[in-house]
């Protein structure tokens, strides 16, 4: 009996190996995304919010006062079966892009929710950034954002028009730091660190990453031109306990002891400025680093010609970059063919 069985085992076993090579590869798949511009994606827009032809997620025009939102459609499981928030890291490509004739204004925001659904009823424009006002706060209005802040809100306590924090569920951020880079110089070896200003609204492309590690619970946002590679240092880090925050220990809209979120962007313009919000690129992953961009593949040419429309200036202007040398442009400009 036993040696008439062997064949078949010996069948079955690569195809059980198959199997679970697969049932591994889709577990992988949920726990984090790429985006290399957003052609033929289907995230949960609303609001102003559009993907357009080149694949660019367009959160707001620069009409004023309005809303917009886009969130990847499937949450993410940020808990372990203990409860505890793992690590997770994102990165992400964007614009913004002041309307011609005013200010640039509110701003965008990277952001962790229980709900993806941040309709025109309980988005508010202007300061909130499109997350929700002040009594929806009070009820479900649990978040967790990192904000790219244009307006300077004296009622929100910003530190500047020009920042960048962390929002736990309120606008007023528990952490925050002007926008910009750190980078070493070696001077005859006498080693300073100096900060590089980069304003959020010149219109240029600038990539951001956020590193989260759970066990030591350190928040990194690091923030840089494209194309430059990531800094070596980030911005001053933020030390959080993700696994306190209500949001985290949410379970309502889910039928096991995970917590299940969503992860999208919301930006908003005021009643007196306007600015195109733009992401080109986007990628998340938990429990690990998130997956680098292409830059040759994200929609570069046509948000610079988004910008070029504006007459804003510093096109594409690369700065230091931490004492190594620059990623490679890939983007051609124009100027130079005329
Ligand atoms: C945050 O940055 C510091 C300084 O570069 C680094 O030592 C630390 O590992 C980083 N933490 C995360 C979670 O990326
Ligand atoms: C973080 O928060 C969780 C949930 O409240 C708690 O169980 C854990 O002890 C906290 N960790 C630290 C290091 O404070
Ligand atoms: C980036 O995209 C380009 C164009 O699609 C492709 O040729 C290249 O191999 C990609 N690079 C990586 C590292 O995947």
């Amino acid at each position: 009996m036993s040696s008439m069985r062997s064949p078949t085992t010996t069948l079955l076993r690569p195809l059980l190996l198959l199997i679970i090579i697969c049932l591994n590869d889709s577990a992988v798949a949920d726990l984090g995304f790429l985006y290399n511009g957003f052609a033929g994606s289907n995230l949960l827009r609303d609001g102003a919010a559009s993907v357009t032809q080149a694949g660019i997620l367009s959160l707001t025009t620069n009409s004023f006062d309005i809303t917009g939102h886009g969130f990847h459609p499937i949450p993410l499981p940020f808990t372990g079966e203990d409860g505890m928030v793992v690590s997770f890291s994102s990165t992400f490509v964007f614009t913004i892009t002041p309307s011609p004739s005013g200010r640039s204004g509110d701003g965008m925001a990277l952001v962790i929710s229980a709900v993806p659904d941040y309709f025109s009823s309980r988005a508010f424009s202007g300061a909130y950034l499109g997350l929700g006002g002040p009594y929806y706060y009070q009820q479900q209005n649990q978040f967790f954002a990192v904000e790219l802040d244009t307006i300077f809100n004296r009622e929100f306590k910003d530190i500047d028009d020009n920042h960048v924090g962390i929002d736990v569920g309120s606008m007023v951020s528990v952490f925050s730091t002007p926008a910009g880079y750190s980078y070493t110089e070696d001077d005859d070896n006498i080693i300073s660190t100096n900060f590089e200003v980069l304003r959020l609204s010149s219109g240029s492309p600038m990539q951001v990453w956020v590193d989260s590690d759970g066990e030591s619970m350190e928040l990194n946002v690091t923030l840089a031109l494209v194309p430059m590679y990531k800094p070596a240092l980030p911005l001053p880090s933020y030390t959080v306990n993700m696994s306190d925050l209500p949001l985290m220990r949410e379970r309502d809209y889910s039928d096991d002891s995970v917590a299940k979120l969503y992860v999208g962007f919301s930006a908003a313009t005021g009643d007196r400025h306007g600015a195109t919000h733009q992401v080109l690129g986007w990628s998340f992953n938990l429990g690990g680093p998130a997956p680098p961009l292409n830059y040759s593949q994200l929609p570069l040419k046509q948000a610079q010609q988004i910008q070029r429309a504006s007459k804003t200036k510093n096109l594409f202007s690369v700065g230091r970059c931490d004492g190594v040398p620059c990623a490679p442009v890939v983007v051609e400009e124009e100027s130079r063919e005329a």
